[in-house]
């Protein structure tokens, strides 16, 4: 990992900070959890968000308990006054993000695409897609400030076309369509020190995955971490155990 000094606010005092900075959204909880307590343990400053500050401070507070140098920020993909206010918050406090992982999603409707409620494929794509966007575009000049900034989404295969099936209309959409946005930003990207990468985590013991999943928290958040800390990554690639593979 490239160790830089660079000056960072805290409670009013200016201090030097030699850590990347890594931001999560829907860390309160699951994967998002698990990727921003592995990046804690990997030498990451990590800015734990949840749309529920109480839920996402108590998490805060575990994760301190194990010494990891973890912040806490409100943040709701869907709200645009909050997704303004972190960006501000993270270029007044940090003036730089190195890591973006897009965690936060949900998965709202479980009928085939004949029965979908609309309104449910809207919600769903306003927090797995629309948000992720208007976050990133939020979050650019502090991510342009970093010499080597990534952005992470996870991701499904349930939005690969080579994988596509009945059902789950909205979750499947709103996949297909972030794996589309990680391609089309990675191009934007070309000339900034920017890259973008999907993610499909596995099948992961979570609230939405089950008990009956294959993966643990811990093996559903190592591809992100590793995305966060490798040496050389490629852009606009989907990612499953640590390999590109077809989507
Ligand atoms: N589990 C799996 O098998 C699996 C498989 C493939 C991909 N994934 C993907 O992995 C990611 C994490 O999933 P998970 O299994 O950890 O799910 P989870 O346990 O249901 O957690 C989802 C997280 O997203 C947050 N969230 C939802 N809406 C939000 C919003 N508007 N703003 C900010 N945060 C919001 C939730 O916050 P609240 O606590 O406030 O609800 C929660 O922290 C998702 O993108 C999911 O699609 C999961």
């Amino acid at each position: 990992m490239n160790i830089r000094i660079r000056n960072f606010k805290f409670n009013n005092l200016f201090m030097e900070h030699n850590k990347k900075v890594a931001l999560v959204t829907g860390a309160n909880r699951g994967i998002g959890y698990e990727i921003t307590r592995q990046l804690g343990e990997n030498n990451f400053t990590v800015v734990l968000t949840s749309r529920n500050s109480e839920k996402g401070i108590e998490a805060q507070e575990k994760l301190l308990l194990s010494g990891l140098d973890i912040k806490y920020h409100q943040l709701d993909v869907t709200n645009e006054y909050s997704i303004n206010k972190i960006a501000e918050w993270i270029g007044k406090v940090f003036g730089v993000l190195d890591v973006l992982v897009n965690n936060a999603g949900v998965l709202i409707d479980r009928n085939p695409a004949l029965q979908a409620d609309i309104n449910d494929i809207r919600k769903t794509m306003e927090i797995n897609v629309y948000g992720v966007l208007k976050l990133i575009q939020a979050l650019v000049p502090v991510l342009e400030k970093s010499s080597d900034a990534r952005i992470i989404n996870i991701s499904s295969d349930m939005g690969c076309l080579s994988e596509m099936g009945p059902g789950f209309p909205g979750y499947r959409l709103s996949k297909a369509s972030l794996n589309a946005l990680t391609v089309i930003l990675s191009h934007e990207f070309m000339h900034k020190n920017i890259s973008i990468n999907a993610v499909n985590p596995g099948w992961v013991k979570s609230d939405m995955g089950g008990a009956n999943a294959r993966f643990t928290v811990a093996q559903g958040a190592d591809t992100a971490v590793w995305l966060a800390a490798a040496k050389n990554i490629p852009t606009g690639k989907f990612f499953y155990n640590r390999k590109i593979v077809p989507c």
